[in-house]
């Protein structure tokens, strides 16, 4: 397959990966039983990494795998149990993962819930910010020592959204409890909080052979909207005649995909740790989020909530 000159809203991921030789590495996607996760553990696995799909569901998990090994995807797929809506499962992943993988050389931080009814994770954390920022920063920092020991080049990739020009973080109410809930306001909030972590991380992290990106990867029509279309006739009835007419401006999981593996594998970016990345190139994030100063802020409230996540956890 010939790969494209320049990266563009029609590029997949298969052709972002084209020409990279990832054997010998390990990759971890969370959340690559669905949507542009599965594309992403695809584009991966055929460059030859070694990939840990992590999933709620086991059986989805397997499910997935399966159905890309009879796709003829060559390259090792294990699937791991993980919720990142529950501090002890996130603790017992990490200590099964550091028991028997290394790394990995490539985290991608995929998993999300977007515009959900309010609800609370099992350690009360605000359901949107608490899977999609809280869930993954307890990840990473449990990993983190097992990649910088890696003593080779590895990243970080965040997949947040465009919607984050719509979030603002309030850190003295990050979970909704003494203001009106809005579902887009909490996935805005959360997928800003993906763009300064990923900042903060690159940040922190500068100097050493681990960078750190965020990206938007596009509108695609995934099982993410499920909230927005809601569980009711209308919704069913939206959701069929969407089926029917299609979403040609919607872009398919494999194109989805794409910006991940640019972020996961392009040369080009090495240099540019901590960007944000659109179709596969480089763009100015809203203002918010080059907010440096939040970023410490956000990560020092994120490492407090969790301390007494954790406490909480261990009484
Ligand atoms: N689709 C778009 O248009 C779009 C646009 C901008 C950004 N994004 C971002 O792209 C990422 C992937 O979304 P997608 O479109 O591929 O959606 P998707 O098909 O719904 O995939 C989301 C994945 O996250 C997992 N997940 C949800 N809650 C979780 C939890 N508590 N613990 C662990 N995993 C959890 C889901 O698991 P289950 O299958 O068990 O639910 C699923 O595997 C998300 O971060 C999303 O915010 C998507």
């Amino acid at each position: 397959m010939a790969p494209p000159k320049q990266p563009s809203w029609y590029t997949t991921a298969l052709e972002a990966v084209h020409g990279t030789n990832l054997t010998g590495k390990t990759s971890l996607v969370t959340g690559g039983n669905s949507g542009i996760g599965v594309e992403t553990v695809k584009a991966l696995a055929t460059s030859g990494s070694r990939v840990v799909l992590t999933s709620r569901s086991v059986e989805a998990g397997v499910k997935v795998a399966e159905q890309l090994k009879a796709e003829g995807v060559k390259g090792q797929i294990k699937v791991m149990q993980l919720d990142l809506a529950d501090l002890a499962s996130v603790n017992k992943f990490s200590k099964a993962y550091k028991a028997e993988e290394c790394g990995p050389d490539l985290l991608i931080l995929n998993a999300g819930v977007m515009a959900c009814p309010q609800t609370y994770t099992k350690d009360g954390f605000e359901m949107q910010i608490g899977t999609n920022h809280f869930g993954h920063f307890a990840l990473t920092k449990e990993l983190l020592p097992s990649m910088k020991a890696l003593g080779t080049p590895a990243r970080i990739v965040v997949v947040s959204s465009m919607a984050h020009e719509m979030g603002a973080i309030d850190l003295q109410d990050l979970h909704y409890r003494h203001r009106a809930y809005s579902s887009w306001g909490a996935y805005g909030q959360s997928k800003l909080a993906n763009i300064l972590f990923a900042k903060q991380l690159a940040k922190d992290l500068e100097g050493t052979n681990i960078k750190a990106y965020s990206l938007h990867p596009g509108i695609i029509n995934t099982p993410l909207t499920k909230h927005v279309y809601g569980g009711g006739y209308l919704g069913a009835a939206v959701k069929t005649a969407v089926g029917i007419i299609g979403y040609p401006w919607l872009k398919s999981p494999a194109q989805g995909a794409a910006t991940s593996i640019t972020a996961a594998v392009s040369p080009d970016l090495e240099s540019h740790s901590g960007v944000y990345l659109h179709d596969s190139q480089i763009k100015k994030p809203a203002r918010a989020a080059e907010d440096m100063d939040m970023a410490a802020e956000l990560w020092k409230e994120t490492e407090r909530q969790l301390a007494d996540a954790e406490k909480k956890l261990s009484s």
